[in-house]
């Protein structure tokens, strides 16, 4: 099978027409545009979900002629597709769409080179994704709206970072609020775009099995783990004005939790998912002092190995500061105050330079409550269920089974669902579903205004209490699960992550 036929199986069953639409990529030369979002949009245009005349306007601020920004792509994009290289002919059909345009987008003069490039026609589909410094949303906004640019099919896209705390997260949602209204806006969370993310939602409620066991009364505890194993890379600028806690566990890992613990919304609609979500993150057991102090563990890679190749602790990466007190590593214990969860302890975790790339959840059931065999219960391990999103996307059912011969034995086995074996057709990458949902207005898999406030609330006491407090982050070698202390908050629970039960090899 040829890479646009596996394309095209990929998107065999998301056939669908699209409104026709001018697609305005602001950062239309960046980092973000080259490695994922143009690839994206091309498998979407080979898979012929576009209509012909659809256009993606890519904004920079470059002298470049048309000729100059195509060859750019050809340069710094063909490499990031993931289903191999494409015929000549399908990727020049791909560029035919692009037009390049330059602006300064902070100024308003520079836009009617926008004005002139976009189609002057309401009925016509208008995205504009701002894959820029959030800094430039309100200003981008403003300057679109004195342009006369937004009308009723407008939208706007927002990439994260979505703010650095609440007051300035409150500040983005107001300003672009003042252009756009509540159902143009997608906030994206690449994470809801993953396959296992929405098969949690299939496992959860297509199937009355696990729904009656999600609770208090059969969960003991909850992990979440997202790990890499790449360092910060050449992002040093704007990884160490973030760090964890603000890059990946405000939003990603958040995003999850909510997925994990919400109630059943009433549909699918975009509303009904966000309002379960949301009574999730204003569920969340607030930190106090002691909490700040006990529950949270802050890291920072030193040098060490990953797969046998020595590798830089993080201040020493290329442009860190060497006296950086930026975590590449947290680890925090929760708890969701409402009826379903009173007591249930969830533990998110997220670090890079740890020794696997892995996002995982993890649901862990009681024990029995008594053994009827000869065996001791304490011999019998507690069921759990492994939700895999990274690397491979899969679930695993931990049972107890007997072992076969005369003697009634029982010992831990495992049923394993592979998605890719199971349905054996090929995924779309996170950002190709969800930039196929901005074309149709589809927002179930977009945060809304209200939740990403509310996660800032929540995570807000951690950061003060941090700057407050001028916390060293605890040191780890790369290639490890992050500091010991990590081991030693969940140890307080007498559990442990995942790695440290299972078998070493
Ligand atoms: C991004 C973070 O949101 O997610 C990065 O900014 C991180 O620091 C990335 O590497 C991880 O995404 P994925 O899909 O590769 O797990």
């Amino acid at each position: 099978m040829n890479s646009e036929e596996l394309i095209r199986l990929t998107y065999a069953n998301h056939k669908m027409i699209l409104n026709d639409f001018d697609f305005v990529l602001f950062g239309g030369s960046g980092d973000l545009a080259m490695r994922k979002l143009l690839p994206a949009l091309f498998s979407c245009s080979v898979a012929g979900s576009f209509p012909d005349t659809a256009r993606i306007i890519c904004i920079g601020r470059n002298d470049w002629e048309q000729e100059d920004f195509h060859r750019e792509i050809d340069k710094k994009a063909k490499i990031h597709l993931k289903k191999n290289i494409p015929d000549t002919a399908s990727w020049q059909t791909f560029l035919n769409r692009i037009v390049y345009v330059r602006l300064d987008a902070d100024d308003l003069g520079s836009y009617p080179a926008l004005v002139a490039a976009v189609r002057d026609d309401a009925a016509i589909t208008r995205v504009y994704y701002l894959a820029t410094p959030p800094g430039l949303f309100s200003k981008i906004c403003g300057n679109l709206a004195a342009s006369n640019l937004v009308h009723k099919n407008s939208r706007v896209v927002l990439e994260k970072p979505l703010g650095r705390d609440l007051a300035s997260a409150k500040q983005i949602n107001a300003e672009v609020g003042c252009v756009f209204s509540e159902s143009q806006i997608f906030r994206i969370d690449h994470y809801l775009g993953k396959e296992t993310v929405q098969n949690l939602l299939a496992l959860r409620f297509g199937n009355v099995l696990f729904e009656p066991l999600w609770r208090r009364e059969w969960i003991s505890d909850v992990q979440i783990t997202i790990a890499e194993d790449l360092g910060v890379g050449t992002r040093m600028d704007y990884y160490d004005t973030s760090g964890a806690l603000r890059d990946m566990l405000q939003n990603h890992l958040l995003q999850l939790l909510c997925i994990v613990a919400m109630e059943p919304p009433t549909s699918i609609a975009p509303d009904a998912v966000r309002d379960a979500k949301l009574q999730v993150l204003h569920s969340l057991r607030r930190f106090t002092p002691t909490t700040l102090a006990q529950d949270v563990v802050r890291g920072q890679y030193r040098a060490g190995y990953i797969e046998g190749v020595a590798v830089p602790g993080y201040r020493d990466e290329a442009d860190a500061d060497p006296h950086s007190r930026t975590e590449s590593f947290v680890a925090l214990k929760t708890e969701i105050d409402s009826w379903r969860w009173a007591g249930v302890p969830f533990y998110l975790r997220t670090g890079k330079r740890m020794p696997d790339r892995l996002a995982e959840i993890v649901v862990r059931f009681k024990p029995i409550p008594h053994s009827i065999f000869a065996q001791d219960s304490n011999s019998f391990q507690p069921n759990v269920l492994v939700i895999r999103l990274q690397p491979d996307e899969g679930l695993t059912l931990h049972l107890m089974a007997k072992t076969p011969g005369d003697s009634m034995r029982l010992k831990p086995v495992e049923l394993e669902m592979d998605f890719l074996e199971t349905f054996r057709a090929p995924r779309m990458e996170a950002y190709e579903r969800l930039l196929l949902d901005v074309l149709r207005g589809q927002l179930t898999l977009f945060m809304r205004g209200d939740e990403l406030e509310a996660a800032w609330e929540w995570i807000e006491p951690v950061l003060n209490y941090w700057e407050q407090n001028e916390t060293e982050p605890l040191p780890y070698t790369a290639g490890t699960w992050g500091p010991p202390a990590a081991s030693a908050l969940i140890g307080r629970n007498s559990l442990q992550w995942r790695e440290e039960v299972l078998p070493q090899s």
